[in-house]
């Protein structure tokens, strides 16, 4: 690749695949009128980059094609189409770790003043970023903190599916308002049960007595989350995946939550409670040094070709 100063690339700061072709991502938009934008009718996905591949491709694709059918969204754009679109858009911005989000919104309806979702023509967009930290590295090192909300419980799996990645933050944000006005870094939400759930952009893990725990119902199934189940498994230690109440998880040992944006992150103090004298667990340092070398592991990477970026400049 000919070398060039960073500031010759126009698309440094990420790029957008809209209408099948590439543009710097800060041309990239979505029309106002969109179901996505004024309904929150839409689906994405986030695919992690790191060191010049992606992680676990075709989990994530997987994963992004499920929520589309259960939204009956259909972009009409194969698995294969999606993997160039992101290969072309990440390629050109040349960054070696970023963070990709695939997107399928509900669109426009072709018929003016329709109400008919049926009637709309679902719009597939991708746009990728240098890499985004859930939790600030710098933070994430020493281990973080997190308040569970009292001012918005998860919103209820049967109105809106937690499987199905989306953007109905308003919850998520109420309790980062929350959290951050109380300085905590984060925030954990309940379920109307009083069941541990999941965070904004993270799922969560306990540990207690060499068992790591994390909730069955009420969450996205994150393929970092995913990925932790796998690496316990090699570790031998044991798993639970279920139900866990709030008074259970503050009787566990350790704490830490797990997403795309950032892998694993220690979580040393949750309310008052604080976990393992405020230091990163023993198994949460296993787990998150394992899932450091995974990430180098080549069964789980596909190189992103970035001979195209010449092409494009
Ligand atoms: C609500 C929610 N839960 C969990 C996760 C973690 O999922 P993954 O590991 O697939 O990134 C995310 C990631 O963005 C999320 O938004």
């Amino acid at each position: 690749m000919p070398t060039k100063s960073k500031d010759s690339n126009k698309f440094s700061a990420g790029s957008a695949w809209m209408g099948d072709r590439v543009i710097p991502i800060a041309d990239a938009s979505i029309p106002v009128t969109d179901w996505g934008l004024t309904r929150s009718d839409i689906t994405y996905d986030v695919v992690p980059v790191r060191l010049g591949a992606f992680f676990r491709l075709d989990d994530y694709l997987d994963r992004f094609f499920v929520s589309m059918e259960k939204l009956s969204l259909n972009p009409k754009i194969t698995k294969n189409e999606v993997k160039n679109a992101l290969q072309n858009m990440v390629s050109v911005t040349e960054l070696r770790d970023s963070y990709v989000s695939m997107v399928c919104s509900r669109g426009r309806p072709h018929i003016p003043g329709s109400r008919d979702p049926r009637d709309c023509i679902n719009y597939f967009y991708a746009w990728c970023v240098p890499f985004i930290h859930v939790i600030k590295p710098e933070i994430a090192q020493k281990g973080a903190t997190a308040l569970i909300s009292t001012s918005a419980l998860r919103i209820p799996d049967t109105s809106v599916d937690p499987t199905v990645k989306n953007y109905h933050w308003g919850d998520f944000n109420k309790s980062l308002i929350e959290a951050k006005s109380k300085n905590f870094e984060t925030a954990f939400l309940l379920d109307q049960k009083g069941n541990i759930t999941e965070g904004p952009g993270f799922n969560i893990f306990a540990v207690k007595d060499n068992t790591v725990l994390t909730p069955n119902t009420g969450v996205l199934k994150g393929i970092t989350r995913k990925t932790v189940l796998e690496i316990a498994e090699h570790l031998n230690l044991k798993t639970g995946v279920r139900e866990i109440s709030k008074t259970e998880f503050f009787e566990t040992d350790e704490v830490f939550i797990a997403t795309s944006a950032g892998g694993i992150t220690p979580i040393v103090k949750v309310d008052d409670r604080i976990y393992s004298n405020g230091q990163i667990g023993a198994i949460t340092k296993r787990i998150a040094t394992t899932y450091l070398e995974w990430i180098s592991e080549p069964k789980f990477r596909t190189e992103i070709d970035y001979s195209l970026a010449i092409n494009t400049q």
